[in-house]
């Protein structure tokens, strides 16, 4: 009789110690019986765009981005001039709007990153969100190829079409398909489930900004969402700059705002699209995401208690000399070439 009382108790002990390391979900315990439409995330704007080139938009690695608790990843897939498309895991790239302006290399080995990060950190729900510049749309099998190659499809989680009441946190960790993907064109869940049409579950607010009285909480993308009242959203919450080249004005992120853009800045209209929207942002997209507060910030739309204020991976990387500081976005002379089809893409409409 007693045994089993102590066996149970036991028991008892091992399970709750069980359950409790497994209970944090993106970083907090509280978020993992938390629907994945119901939780605010940083997503960073031009993810891989980390290059010392006055055209990126972050300051380190996705690697080092994830590390410091961004969960979700603004991509975007461009076909450099020169190749072909006969091999799209190998040769598709990330490139800011052109090759010529920024190139981070082949898709392939960012997203190798991505899944090599997923597999490390087994409870953890990541969100990828394609943006096709000039609108070229790849096919949903070239998104296949290069999931394929980096060793993500494992990880994929299907949503089903005009469904806009997703698991929560806990379910998809304990499911293991724990990498959300939207593009915001070529999408045909038919041909490729997990590849998600981001404007069926996602609007997004206007990205072109030049200061911060200019955001707004108005829906810019699509133009006729199917369910304003229920989709996610995406608050665009970043401003571009002009660089004056030879009289030429040359647009370019503002890392030097960065800090005071990614502080009361951010939290004001988080509150502002609470009160348009009637819900807090799901997906808050920065431009370095290492200055100011963004990290802070969304633990406090989502009811949490930001755990590590003290040093992001990203500042320490900075204070040794490779990272992000404020200082750094002229350090290394951009080619002229890279700044004029820069600006000219701007000028066209094409950044974004
Ligand atoms: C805090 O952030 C650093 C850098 O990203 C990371 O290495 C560390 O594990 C984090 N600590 C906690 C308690 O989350
Ligand atoms: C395409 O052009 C880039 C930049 O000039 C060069 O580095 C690369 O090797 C070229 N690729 C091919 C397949 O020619
Ligand atoms: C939508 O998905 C959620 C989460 O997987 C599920 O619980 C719900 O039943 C689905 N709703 C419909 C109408 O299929
Ligand atoms: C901010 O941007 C808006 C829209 O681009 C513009 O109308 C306004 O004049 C700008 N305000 C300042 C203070 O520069
Ligand atoms: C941003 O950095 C600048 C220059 O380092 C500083 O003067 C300013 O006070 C900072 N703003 C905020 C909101 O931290
Ligand atoms: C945080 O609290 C607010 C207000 O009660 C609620 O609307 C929101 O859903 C909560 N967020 C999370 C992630 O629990």
């Amino acid at each position: 009789m007693f045994s089993t009382l102590a066996l149970g108790s036991l028991l008892t002990t091992l399970l709750a110690s069980t359950v409790s390391g497994q209970q944090a979900c993106n970083g907090y315990s509280q978020l993992c019986s938390v629907p994945y439409h119901q939780i605010s995330t940083i997503v960073t704007h031009n993810s891989y765009g980390y290059a010392a080139n006055p055209a990126a938009n972050q300051a380190c690695s996705v690697s080092t981005q994830l590390d410091d608790g961004v969960r979700g990843l603004k991509l975007s897939a461009v076909l450099p001039a020169n190749v072909s498309d006969t091999d799209p895991a190998n040769n598709i790239h990330l490139c800011h709007t052109s090759c010529t302006i920024l190139d981070a290399g082949p898709a392939k080995d960012t997203l190798s990153e991505v899944g090599s990060w997923l597999k490390s950190n087994p409870n953890e729900v990541v969100t990828i969100m394609w943006n096709s510049p000039n609108n070229k749309a790849f096919k949903p099998s070239d998104f296949t190829a290069m999931y394929q190659a980096a060793g993500l499809l494992d990880y994929t989680y299907t949503q089903p079409v005009d469904n806009l009441t997703w698991p929560t946190l806990q379910e998809m960790i304990s499911s293991g398909k724990r990498l959300v993907t939207f593009t915001d064109l070529g999408a045909d869940q038919s041909q490729v489930p997990w590849l998600h049409s981001e404007f069926n579950y996602i609007f997004e607010t206007p990205y072109d900004n030049s200061n911060e009285s200019s955001f707004t909480c108005t829906i810019d993308r699509p133009s006729n969402p199917s369910n304003p009242e229920s989709m996610m959203y995406v608050m665009n919450h970043f401003l571009y700059g002009s660089l004056n080249l030879g009289g030429t004005a040359i647009e370019i992120p503002q890392k030097g705002k960065a800090n005071s853009t990614n502080a009361a800045s951010l939290s004001t209209q988080a509150q502002e699209c609470q009160t348009a929207f009637g819900r807090h942002p799901t997906f808050l997209e920065v431009d370095f995401y290492n200055l100011g507060n963004t990290l802070q910030i969304v633990a406090q739309l989502n009811n949490v208690t930001y755990n590590n204020n003290t040093a992001l991976k990203c500042n320490q990387q900075a204070s040794s000399g490779n990272g992000g500081s404020t200082s750094s976005a002229t350090s290394t002379t951009p080619s002229l070439a890279s700044l004029m089809a820069l600006g000219v893409a701007f000028l066209w409409g094409f950044v974004v």
